[in-house]
């Protein structure tokens, strides 16, 4: 398969192409296509046909003003997990009714951000809803529950489950109903989250059920939120297929319907998508500045450090790459080479083993899937900059939307200089 289908069939690059977009903003550097991103939300945001239905942005998979924007004018809503996404939001356009606080053993302080500006708050433990309580006596709260089942593409994703941090557990329902009942608190709504990156439906659709379960529990409900975790395929190269969204729409459409029937009330349902998203409509571009052979290993060394892109280096993450060459190489043959970027640790690999067309020195590489928990996770470690991020329009044309970092951002913070 031609190792460029991806962006060739998106026409990712619109009117520009890899080389124009390092040239003018220089390398390594986020790159976001906008039509993909907003056939994204759609295909969330029409999930299902039941009529109350909201799917959030979690926003912690990209927090870009920018994509903000496009994301609130699909019409979703969004989820927010610390003030600083909070604030965020409001400054991308959500109101404070559009957003949802799925709070984590929180302070007062953070707590109050959220209640002051009428942000309905999540709780996730009984300390939690006490302090809720004492701060909002009388006021809405949702509370988040551990359905006891977990899923995820690594261990460290997994967040439903018997072993997590998260949640309450179904158990301590009757405290939960009388600490509500001490401060006079209204339940609006009940929230879970199982894990993140489920590629088969069932898992998804069974854990429902234990959401619901608790819910019926509770009179006069507003909402339920099934949580976010909608895989996408990070392994296009090899043919990996997409989630059976029309099945999984079908299935929850059936799940909602019934049960507001059952409950006798239209209750709204939402999901949090966060890399269904944004995932698919990022690209990292970056450039190669050494090829080597050490002990028989190929490999390509590239700016791409994990401060940039830290998912391979954290959880043993596939992102496909692209080779962008200059001119065709004649040798066509693919050699197996380990990616690698920057930073002083030899865990810095962005692929190992990889087969690719034969890499030199100035070739370009784009590593796919890489707008979800990218720019979002990336850091300054090494003292190294962020890289900017730019969008093609729905025309094709490039805009910067957030410069690269500069030296003086390295010491911004300092109180002496
Ligand atoms: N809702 C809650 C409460 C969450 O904790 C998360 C993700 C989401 C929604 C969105 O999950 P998504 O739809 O994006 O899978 N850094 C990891 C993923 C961590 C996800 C944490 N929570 C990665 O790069 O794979």
């Amino acid at each position: 398969m031609n190792n460029n289908y991806y962006t060739e069939k998106t026409e990712f690059y619109g009117s520009t192409s890899p080389r124009e977009l390092l040239k003018e903003y220089g390398s390594p550097l986020y790159v976001y296509n906008e039509k993909i991103l907003r056939q994204r939300c759609r295909e969330m945001a029409n999930l299902v046909t039941y009529p109350n239905f909201k799917a959030n942005f979690s926003i912690k998979a990209n927090s870009n003003l920018e994509l903000l924007k496009i994301v609130h004018s699909e019409g979703l809503y969004a989820d927010a997990m610390s003030p600083g996404e909070i604030y965020v939001l409001l400054k991308a356009g959500f109101s404070p009714e559009e957003i949802f606080y799925v709070s984590n053993n929180v302070s007062e302080e953070e707590m109050k951000f959220a209640i002051e500006r009428g942000i309905i708050t999540s709780v996730d433990s009984l300390s939690q809803l006490r302090q809720f309580g004492r701060l909002n006596p009388g006021g809405k709260v949702a509370i988040r529950f551990n359905p006891g089942i977990g899923a995820g593409h690594h261990e460290k994703v997994v967040t439903g489950g018997k072993k997590t941090k998260f949640g309450v557990n179904p158990e301590y329902i009757d405290e939960v109903k009388s600490i509500l009942k001490e401060y006079s608190l209204k339940l609006a709504g009940v929230n879970q989250h199982i894990g993140s990156l489920f590629m088969e439906p069932e898992l998804y659709i069974e854990s429902t059920k234990y959401i619901l379960d608790i819910a019926e529990q509770f009179e006069d409900l507003d909402f339920i939120d099934f949580g976010g975790g909608f895989g996408i395929p990070y392994r296009k190269q090899e043919g990996q297929q997409r989630l059976d969204l029309a099945y999984l729409g079908e299935k929850l459409d059936d799940i909602m319907n019934k049960w507001a029937d059952k409950y006798g009330k239209k209750v709204f349902f939402k999901t949090e998508p966060g890399r269904y998203i944004v995932a698919e409509c990022g690209v990292i571009l970056g450039t190669v500045y050494s090829v080597k052979q050490n002990s028989g290993i190929c490999f390509a060394g590239t700016d791409i450090g994990f401060n940039v892109l830290i998912r391979p280096a954290m959880y043993d993450s596939h992102h496909d790459i692209e080779v962008y060459k200059d001119a065709l190489t004649t040798d066509e043959e693919y050699k197996p080479i380990t990616v690698v970027g920057n930073i002083c640790e030899s865990g810095d690999i962005i692929a190992k083993d990889r087969l690719l067309p034969q890499l030199e020195e100035g070739d370009i590489i784009g590593v796919m899937d890489a707008g979800a928990y990218g720019y979002s996770m990336s850091s300054n470690y090494n003292n190294r900059l962020r890289p900017a991020e730019v969008l093609i329009r729905e025309n094709g044309t490039a805009v910067l939307i957030r410069r690269r970092d500069t030296l003086e951002d390295l010491l911004r913070n300092y109180e002496i200089k």
